[in-house]
């Protein structure tokens, strides 16, 4: 019997053999979360207290998508990845997406790979002396991503990450901005990036980048990629805005604070939203620069202000607790999040002394951490001070 997407070891080719012609789409993946989809040192602890805690039953449904390659090359499991060749350690590589076949379904990786000479592309012209080329539709489409960027629990259906769902139910696909327009292009606001894919091939109009950016500033800072680290940042300013309205009240003043997703084709924050955490910080102070009121500070222990709204998911494990744990996920406990071109609305009333009226400053930002303090707390990685990244900033001067 022919086993669907089982392949003998080394059927997928390593990046390196791809790099001598491809060098610059190899340099932008080999330090974009793709390369690192195995490695990851979040991935990591998580997956293995996942593979501990459900006797292995998440070994290879996780690894579909952090090591396609070894999970169609039988090297997994065991999960401690002793059995990975050097190829199926590079996570989401060159020779996994480019000998993708078919999407049978965008969710859970339902591809059928078919590795070998033929390597599949938007373009299917041009010559390679390595390669046979294949204009391939799928590649072009955003179902692509979305085979791995939608992830339902196996048993509980629990909606573990909807980026593509919710790209598809949003504006964007409507008017046709697929994920590659944003992701693979070099950065928010700039669509094009002429020049040659090998040395060896022609001139095009556009080469989509690989760099993939996100929202992973601060493990893009671990890294030491610098220069992916400011591509993440430009990514999460790109995506939201603020709008704020001050009125007085009886007890001080209220403040009306519009959070906008402007830029970004899915909800705010989307992905793994059950480690990450945004969140509104607002602070006012008078004329002498006294502070009045403060809400959604981070606190001495790194953890945020625990009164604060915060916009991500949360999962409720089958005895009703919530958990931050994927592989327990029953249901969804909280969905908070901004949807593309859409807002969400946030009060704060501000009690103020009657003396306070004139010259209030007002400061309101949205913050973001890829990682909540909690959840790097849980993955036991020691000495972590999750930093946060301001997304958006609104400030104004208040005279009641
Ligand atoms: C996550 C999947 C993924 C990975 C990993 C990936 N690519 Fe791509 N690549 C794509 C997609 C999708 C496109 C087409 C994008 C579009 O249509 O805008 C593409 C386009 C290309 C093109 C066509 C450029 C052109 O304009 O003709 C080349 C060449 C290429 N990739 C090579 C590579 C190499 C080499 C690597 C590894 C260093 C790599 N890719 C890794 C998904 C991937
Ligand atoms: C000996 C050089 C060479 C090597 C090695 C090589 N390629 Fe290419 N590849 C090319 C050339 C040349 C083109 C055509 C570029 C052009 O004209 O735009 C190309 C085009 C592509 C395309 C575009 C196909 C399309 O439809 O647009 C993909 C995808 C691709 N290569 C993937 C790979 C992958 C994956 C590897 C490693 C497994 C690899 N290449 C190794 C030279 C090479
Ligand atoms: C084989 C599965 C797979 C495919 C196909 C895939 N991705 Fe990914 N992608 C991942 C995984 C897994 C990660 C996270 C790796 C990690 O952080 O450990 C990721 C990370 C990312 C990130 C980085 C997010 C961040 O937090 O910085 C972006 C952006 C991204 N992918 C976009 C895309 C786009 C666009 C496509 C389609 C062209 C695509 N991906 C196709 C599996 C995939
Ligand atoms: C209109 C542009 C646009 C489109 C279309 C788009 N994205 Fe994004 N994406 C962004 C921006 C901007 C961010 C940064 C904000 C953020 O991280 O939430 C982002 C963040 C991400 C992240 C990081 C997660 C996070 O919250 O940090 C992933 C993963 C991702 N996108 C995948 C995709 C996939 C998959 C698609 C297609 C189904 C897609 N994106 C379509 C603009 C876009
Ligand atoms: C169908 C594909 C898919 C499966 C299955 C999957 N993941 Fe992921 N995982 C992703 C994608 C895509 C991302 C990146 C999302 C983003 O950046 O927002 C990701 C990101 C992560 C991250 C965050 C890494 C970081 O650096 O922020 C962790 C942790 C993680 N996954 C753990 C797991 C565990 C544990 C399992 C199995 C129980 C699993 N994943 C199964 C697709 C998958």
């Amino acid at each position: 019997m022919v086993k669907i997407n089982q392949f003998e070891g080394g059927a997928f080719d390593h990046p390196d053999n791809c790099a001598a012609c491809h060098q610059e789409i190899h340099d932008a993946w080999s330090k974009s979360k793709h390369r690192y989809a195995w490695e990851d040192p979040f991935y990591q602890p998580d997956y293995l207290l996942a593979s501990r805690e459900t006797e292995g039953f998440t070994d290879i449904f996780c690894g579909e998508c952090h090591a396609p390659v070894a999970v169609r090359t039988q090297q997994l499991p065991p999960p401690d990845g002793s059995l990975f060749d050097a190829t199926a350690k590079k996570g989401v590589s060159c020779d996994y997406c480019h000998t993708v076949k078919e999407v049978v379904e965008p969710v859970n990786v339902k591809t059928i790979s078919d590795p070998g000479r033929i390597k599949r592309g938007p373009r299917g012209e041009g010559e390679s002396p390595y390669h046979e080329m294949m204009f391939s539709k799928v590649h072009t489409e955003s179902a692509f991503c979305g085979a791995c960027h939608n992830v339902v629990h196996p048993t509980s259906g629990a909606v573990v990450i909807d980026t593509f769902a919710d790209w598809e139910e949003g504006p964007y696909a409507k008017e046709g901005t697929r994920c590659q327009d944003c992701h693979m292009t070099p950065g928010p606001g700039v669509e094009k990036n002429p020049g040659k894919s090998s040395f060896m091939g022609s001139e095009r109009d556009h080469v989509p980048t690989h760099f993939f950016p996100g929202g992973s500033v601060f493990f893009q800072q671990r890294e030491g990629n610098e220069r992916e680290m400011e591509l993440a940042k430009e990514m999460l300013q790109a995506a939201a805005e603020l709008e704020t309205e001050a009125h007085a009240t009886q007890e001080g003043m209220e403040l009306v604070v519009k959070v906008k997703n402007v830029g970004a084709g899915h909800k705010i924050p989307t992905g793994v939203t059950y480690i990450r955490k945004m969140w509104l910080e607002v602070t006012v102070t008078n004329g002498q620069g006294k502070v009045l009121h403060t809400s959604g500070q981070v606190k001495e222990s790194n953890h945020v202000d625990p009164d604060t709204i915060f916009y991500h998911k949360v999962f409720r494990d089958e005895e009703g607790n919530l958990t931050p744990k994927s592989w327990l996920a029953e249901e969804i406990a909280y969905d908070r999040r901004i949807p593309a071109k859409g807002h969400d609305v946030q009060s704060f009333s501000i009690a103020l002394d009657e003396n306070e009226t004139t010259d209030l400053q007002v400061t309101v930002r949205l913050l973001y951490r890829s990682m909540s303090q909690e959840a790097a707390d849980q993955l036991g990685i020691d000495g972590i001070k999750v930093p946060e990244i301001e997304m958006a900033r609104s400030e104004l001067s208040v005279t009641l």
